[in-house]
């Protein structure tokens, strides 16, 4: 009986990995120049994290158990919640705003398919305790910037929750989010049909008008001169002040529940149904988890979908050397000249008895950059001595150990 890996999840060959660890180092790179500090937490929490406020949807979705002591606790399906338990155990009293970000592997018991996986990883960032619109921005600049120093295009979608819970704030709480919940599926006619089983199909034609709204001045038609239009009329202004383009659009709806302001979503061509690369938004959660009420604004990319959206990625090419002897030289070649080498460069030896030339394909099979040489001919001139062979030009010239390195050295460049 063969074993298979379980549904939805992936295996990542060595190729595959070192493009995603490629593409992950530059995405650090960018939220580190912008101040951001990497941060981890568990892979369970206790399921009461989730309970509070993600929503009934993302708990339908989650890995739900019980340990072996009756604890009920569950696979994070995001970030926010448990990078919000972390602040409100240990940073509430660090200088605001904080600025985290994670890179860490996810669970939704999802039904998969194209871009859409029950373990998934994602790239985001928690910019915690400031109410500002330009923390808001800084959030949404900062999504814009990762994806372009990884070279990926995605169109940008900013919203804010206000506009529609202007419309919807006389519902209870249950009904905001059920009305929330079929706008963020795009299901109108659920909506429609909720609507009228709640007995308010009167809201519909207005709720209909403002999500079709294009801008904010056809959605001041429908709901009048809100804070929350302004407020996204100011997040707008800013953005174009940094040259990010970006549509104005009310059908961002956010499937998880804690979102209170400003909402984005970011979506990449070519994959599909599941096109979103990245969520994020203004929340409120400290005060539900034991801390001060708290304004944070983050994000999430789906790392999966960005590596599926980038297609072919090319890694820039890594010098690698094989160290190749005569049997005699073997011993030699392994201990002393090896682990010189392998300071400055990845360094492979003969690990299965080959002959010089079984060798030689092995460097090939590799891809090594260079072959360093070691046999009678070279320990004659000196144990210092090897012989260098380029794999890409085929010139070899007899060297110092040291001057091999060097050499080698100005081929990278
Ligand atoms: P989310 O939209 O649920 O937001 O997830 C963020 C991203 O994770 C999505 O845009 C998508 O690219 C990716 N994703 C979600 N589910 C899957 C899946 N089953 N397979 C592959 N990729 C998936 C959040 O999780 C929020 N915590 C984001 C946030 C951070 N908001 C504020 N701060």
């Amino acid at each position: 009986m063969k074993i298979q890996r379980p549904r939805g999840t992936q295996d990542f060959l060595p190729e595959e990995m070192a493009k995603r660890r490629f593409i992950e180092s530059k995405m650090r790179k960018t939220v580190e120049s912008w101040g951001y500090q990497e941060i981890q937490t568990p892979i369970f929490e206790s399921l009461y994290l989730f309970t509070l406020r993600s929503g009934d949807t993302i708990i339908d979705q989650s890995y739900i158990f019980d340990d072996k002591g009756g604890r009920k606790l569950i696979l994070r399906p995001e970030l926010t919640e448990p990078v919000t338990r972390l602040y409100v155990e240990k940073l509430q009293a660090d200088p605001k705003p904080l600025k985290l970000y994670y890179f860490s592997n996810c669970f939704r018991y999802e039904r998969p398919q194209k871009g859409r996986f029950r373990e998934f990883w994602q790239f985001g960032v928690e910019l915690i305790g400031s109410d500002r619109p330009e923390a808001e921005v800084e959030v949404i600049a900062l999504a814009s910037s990762v994806l372009d120093n990884i070279g990926l295009k995605g169109d940008l979608h900013v919203g804010h929750l206000g506009a529609l819970r202007s419309l919807i704030g006389d519902l209870s709480d249950e009904q905001k989010n059920a009305i929330i919940r079929s706008i963020d599926k795009r299901d109108y006619e659920g909506l429609r049909t909720y609507l009228d089983e709640i007995g308010a199909t009167a809201l519909e034609e207005n709720i209909r008008a403002l999500i079709k709204s294009e801008d904010i001045k056809e959605a001041r038609e429908t709901v009048g001169d809100v804070p929350a239009l302004e407020r996204l009329e100011d997040i707008s202004d800013q953005l174009d002040l940094y040259g990010i383009s970006h549509k104005i659009d009310f059908s961002v709806a956010r499937g998880l529940e804690y979102y209170t302001g400003m909402v984005f979503e970011i979506y990449a061509e070519g994959l599909g149904t599941e096109n979103q690369i990245c969520g994020g938004g203004s929340y409120r959660l400290a005060h539900l988890f034991g801390g001060e009420d708290t304004p944070s604004t983050g994000f999430a990319f789906g790392f999966d979908r960005v590596i599926m959206a980038l297609g072919d990625i090319k890694l820039p090419q890594q010098t690698k050397v094989m160290i190749v002897s005569t049997k005699e030289q073997r011993e030699w070649a392994r201990t002393k000249v090896a682990p010189r080498i392998r300071k400055y460069f990845p360094t492979e030896v003969d690990l299965m008895d080959r002959d010089i030339n079984g060798q030689l394909s092995r460097a090939n099979a590799i891809g090594a950059t260079h072959v360093v040489i070691v046999g009678e001919r070279e320990l004659q001139k000196g144990e210092e001595f090897v012989t260098l062979k380029g794999m890409k030009t085929g010139e070899q010239e007899t060297l110092t150990m040291e001057e091999a390195i060097k050499r080698i050295r100005l081929d990278e460049v």
